[in-house]
């Protein structure tokens, strides 16, 4: 007998045991399909040359130490991060930027502020989202409602523009929340157009809903980081009416997948706001929030990143290196898309070639996936999505192979 026999059995984290059944799985062809972390053409956990290179030098100061951080975070870390994200579009507005544990952390602030101080009735989270989002919303408070906006058609393989719009006019209430992807959304692939990032602002400003970006993958939709961060800079700087857009809203930035640091857990949440004042009140909420939950943030990943991005060389290497990244993801999206088409493997495959990102949706049933697993040792989430940063030369035929005899029936 024990206290905790009451307390309820949960179920493994559905992306955490898939990765190690594929671990456990002797099977020589196994193919890890279902994480979101960039491989190389060997299918190891890659590192930058740029991190390499910052990283080494780190290593070989002698001068450093590992004193505790600011209540803010690595100083340097929070001044690029911010740049990363806004370069000079914040006229007029005020920021605050907490150092956060990665993304995850990120998104758990901003929901901890928003639950104690705005109570959202409603959050709403694209169709498909990142599991993780309601997770974080259901730890942080159960009490706000989850709903879920249209996002994804899976006729078209597109975004369901009008049907997002409207279902966010009729039923979301002001004060509500709205998790936005800022780029490469995750799991499909898709982005919306700079014509419904507008509609959804306007939006948001008419009905008081606030938004909160989650920029997980800055550098991934179009291999440039400035490129993708235009959705979150087209919220500041747009102007409705004539006058200056009036939208306050949150930024929940990861390092993890662009600076490939994924176990150093670094981030940054940064929150827009109208007015200095307004802006310090989060400032020190943030800080209070930080206290209890982690005191101060780790150092290391952070001097990594800052240390890239405030030196122009490793700055451009780092540049490069998103390139490196976004042109084998490319080719091996060209390299599955040629596989199943050659082998006329039934279904619409064209999508594969257009998303952007490490994810494509593959319209498989949870029931095909399970079969594509247990005949083929190939893993892809249950609900179809694919993480193309799994793909090599060396397994890509045979995964479209897997595919093809899953689907042929
Ligand atoms: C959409 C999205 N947001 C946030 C994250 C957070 O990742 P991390 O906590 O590693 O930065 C992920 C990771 O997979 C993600 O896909």
């Amino acid at each position: 007998m024990s206290l905790f026999d009451q307390v309820p059995t949960v179920p493994l984290d559905g992306t955490f045991a898939l990765m190690e059944a594929c671990r456990v799985d002797a099977h020589e062809l196994k193919v890890n399909l279902t994480p979101g972390i960039y491989r190389d053409e060997n299918a190891k956990t890659w590192v930058l040359p740029s991190v390499k290179q910052a990283r080494a030098a780190l290593l070989a100061d002698q001068s450093l130490n590992h004193d505790i951080s600011p209540q803010l975070g690595y100083p340097q870390l929070l001044s690029a991060a911010r740049q990363l994200v806004f370069k000079d579009t914040l006229d007029g507005r005020f920021i605050t930027s907490m150092q956060t544990i990665s993304g995850t952390g990120a998104n758990h602030f901003i929901a901890s502020l928003l639950s104690s101080h705005l109570r959202p009735r409603t959050v709403w989270v694209p169709n498909p989202t990142w599991d993780n989002h309601r997770e974080i919303w259901r730890h942080v408070d159960p009490g706000i409602e989850q709903r879920n906006y249209p996002y994804y058609d899976h006729e078209t393989c597109g975004i369901d523009g009008d049907a997002l719009l409207s279902t966010l006019k009729e039923q979301a209430n002001t004060g509500d929340a709205i998790i936005l992807h800022a780029c490469a959304h995750n799991p499909t692939g898709v982005d919306p157009s700079p014509e419904l990032w507008e509609g959804i602002a306007q939006m948001c400003e008419e009905k008081g809903i606030f938004p909160i970006f989650d920029l997980a993958y800055q550098g991934f939709a179009t291999g440039d980081a400035d490129n993708d961060a235009s959705a979150v800079r087209h919220f500041t700087t747009r102007s409705s009416s004539g006058n200056s857009s009036t939208l306050e809203f949150a930024v929940a930035q990861s390092f993890s997948k662009n600076f490939g640091l994924y176990s150093e857990r670094v981030g940054a949440l940064h929150v827009v706001a109208r007015t200095r004042d307004g802006a310090a009140r989060v400032e020190g909420m943030l800080k209070r929030i930080s206290r209890a939950e982690i005191t101060s943030t780790p150092a290391f990943g952070a001097r990594i990143v800052a240390a890239v991005l405030h030196d122009p060389v490793l700055k451009a290497q780092w540049r490069q290196d998103l390139r490196t990244m976004n042109g084998r993801l490319g080719d091996m999206r060209k390299r599955l898309y040629d596989g199943l088409t050659r082998r006329n493997t039934p279904g619409s495959w064209g999508h594969i070639l257009t998303d952007i990102g490490m994810f494509s949706m593959t319209g498989l049933s949870p029931e095909k996936v399970a079969v594509l697993k247990d005949r083929f040792h190939v893993y892809l989430l249950p609900n179809g999505r694919l993480s193309v940063t799994g793909l090599t030369e060396g397994n890509v035929e045979y995964v479209a192979e897997s595919i093809y005899q899953v689907v042929k029936h």
